[in-house]
């Protein structure tokens, strides 16, 4: 392809200055709402980019319904475990029945809700169950055998959302935070690119789906963390995801200059990645791959979100490369610089996917040989996985799990007998839990590490007292 003449380019480089001066200017996302929930806390937790969680018992947007008695437990990590990454991770609310949390919604549309999970007791990561918001199941037959953030992006379409916890049989339900924010309206559109052997197809309908983060990955960029993010995400380095790919065919990138997110787009905006994201790069040469490859569960569809900013570049139009989704052609002759117009301007793919037996998916950019450059070809700055719901009742499909509380509420002889079984269960975990405090004292007499005793009185269950463990390292 022809490159404009000099005074054109000349004129779209100064277009893109005023772009990206007039967007460093540009005000903080302020989500209509956002809950934001310590579970089990006693007091309001702030985390280091300065997000306020409070306690989830005696807050005024938020009611929590059970039925049976759920007081707040603490942590108590096994001594010698290294401290919580979180000062969210101290508390857990622990269920032994059907409960709820009623979250009022000043503003129905997409929604972004993460479930934090951190099992600190065995009993802990050994239970079982499932979650549902909205009558619709997120996650089913859930064990957090190990620390994890489950997030999921949903449509609202109530004034409250309902977001219920179902125990397994002879099991509990457990959760350290929750967080309930309105997403920015650009976040999903509604139209994608279907990827099948066949080839590709454009496919809509995308902005009435649930969807699960799998993975958020920024390319060749060190770790961004919620500190950074304009949603408060994580996105992590893509090097543990680089598979058959010869370290000659690419080159990792960075740039310190201003990102030109357009000015009064409503498609492309920080938030829908931040500028640290795009500031990194990694580019293929002509004639050669790199590809990254992601386990996936199988039997699933998934939105795979490929980010590009030509951040590489000295001109426009120097690169040309094809994108492929698990071997298959996703965009053939990628021209970036006609798709943006400018250097450094950020664009993203959506592309839609389904994953079969593999259990994997494969994401490549491969270099044609007529780019200008012979080291340069193509780039990708970021990418994100988000799985799909299977049915319009749950992530998974459908299963008969009554995610209704009122099921629960309206006891007959059955569920009186049922909430009295349940109280054994709590009991059960409470002594439990009772002797891991015990034992902990014990150790901390012998080797007198740093831990701090805090009365914690609140809730309905005033549990007397429990140990909370002071971070010293956090992820957030
Ligand atoms: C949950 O998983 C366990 C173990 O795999 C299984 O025994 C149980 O039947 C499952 N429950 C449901 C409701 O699928
Ligand atoms: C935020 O980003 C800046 C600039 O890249 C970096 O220096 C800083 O360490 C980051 N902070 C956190 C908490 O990630
Ligand atoms: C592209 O260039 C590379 C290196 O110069 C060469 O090995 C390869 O055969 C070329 N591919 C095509 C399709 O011309
Ligand atoms: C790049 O990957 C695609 C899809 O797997 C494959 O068809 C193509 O031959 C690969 N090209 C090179 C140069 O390895
Ligand atoms: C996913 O859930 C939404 C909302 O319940 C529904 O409209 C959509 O049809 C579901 N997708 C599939 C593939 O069933």
């Amino acid at each position: 392809m022809a490159s404009p003449p000099t005074s054109c380019r000349l004129s779209l480089l100064l277009v893109g200055v005023l772009f990206s001066a007039a967007a460093a200017t540009a005000a903080r996302f302020a989500p209509v709402d956002n809950h934001l929930l310590a579970c089990g806390a006693p007091d309001p937790v702030v985390l280091p980019d300065g997000r306020r969680f409070v306690p989830d018992s005696g807050c005024a947007s938020t009611r929590l319904r059970s039925s049976s008695p759920t007081p707040p437990l603490s942590s108590v990590a096994p001594p010698g475990s290294p401290p919580p990454p979180s000062p969210l991770h101290e508390s857990a609310r622990v269920f032994s029945c059907h409960a709820s949390y009623d979250l009022a919604v000043r503003r129905r549309g997409r929604h972004i809700l993460r479930l934090h999970f951190y099992p600190f007791a065995p009993a802990l990561s050994a239970s079982r169950f499932h979650v549902g918001a909205g009558g619709f199941l997120l996650l089913h037959n859930f064990t957090a055998s190990a620390p994890v953030v489950k997030e999921f992006l949903l449509p609202v379409d109530s004034d409250v959302l309902v977001l219920t916890f179902v125990p397994e049989a002879g099991s509990t339900a457990f959760v350290n935070a929750i967080e309930l924010v309105s997403a920015p309206e650009e976040l999903v559109g509604d139209i994608g690119t279907l990827v099948a052997s066949g080839g590709a197809a454009q496919i809509d309908g995308l902005s009435a789906q649930v969807f699960e983060t799998l993975y958020r990955v920024t390319v060749a960029g060190r770790k961004v963390t919620p500190f950074n993010d304009t949603l408060w995400r994580t996105w992590v380095n893509d090097g543990q995801f680089l598979v058959d790919t010869d370290p000659a065919s690419y080159k990792a990138w960075s740039f310190s200059g201003r990102i030109a997110y357009p000015k009064g787009s409503r498609q492309m905006t920080r938030e829908v990645a931040p500028d640290n994201v795009y500031r990194s790069a990694r580019s293929v040469r002509p004639g050669s791959n790199v590809t990254w490859g992601f386990p996936v569960p199988a039997g699933n569809r998934y939105l795979v979100r490929m980010h590009f900013c030509d951040t590489v570049s000295k001109a426009l139009y120097e690169l040309y490369f094809n994108i492929y989704i698990n071997g298959n052609l996703a965009v053939k002759d990628f021209d970036l610089s006609s798709a943006t117009g400018f250097l450094a301007y950020p664009y993203y793919i959506d592309f839609v996917v389904d994953v079969e037996d593999e259990g994997v998916l494969r994401l490549a950019i491969g270099g044609l040989n007529k780019s200008r450059s012979d080291e340069v070809s193509g780039i990708l700055n970021a990418l994100e996985i988000m799985r799909m719901n299977k049915t319009s009742g749950g992530m998974d499909g459908d299963f008969p799990i009554a995610l209704d509380m009122e099921y629960v509420v309206s006891k007959g002889i059955g569920e009186f007998a049922r909430s009295l079984l349940c109280g054994f269960v709590f009991a059960g975990l409470f002594v439990a839990l009772v002797m891991l405090v015990l034992r902990l004292r014990t150790e901390l007499r012998n080797n007198g590490t740093a831990w701090s005793w805090k009365a914690m009185d609140s809730g309905e269950g005033k549990l007397a007292r429990a140990y909370q463990l002071v971070p010293s390292k956090t992820d957030y």
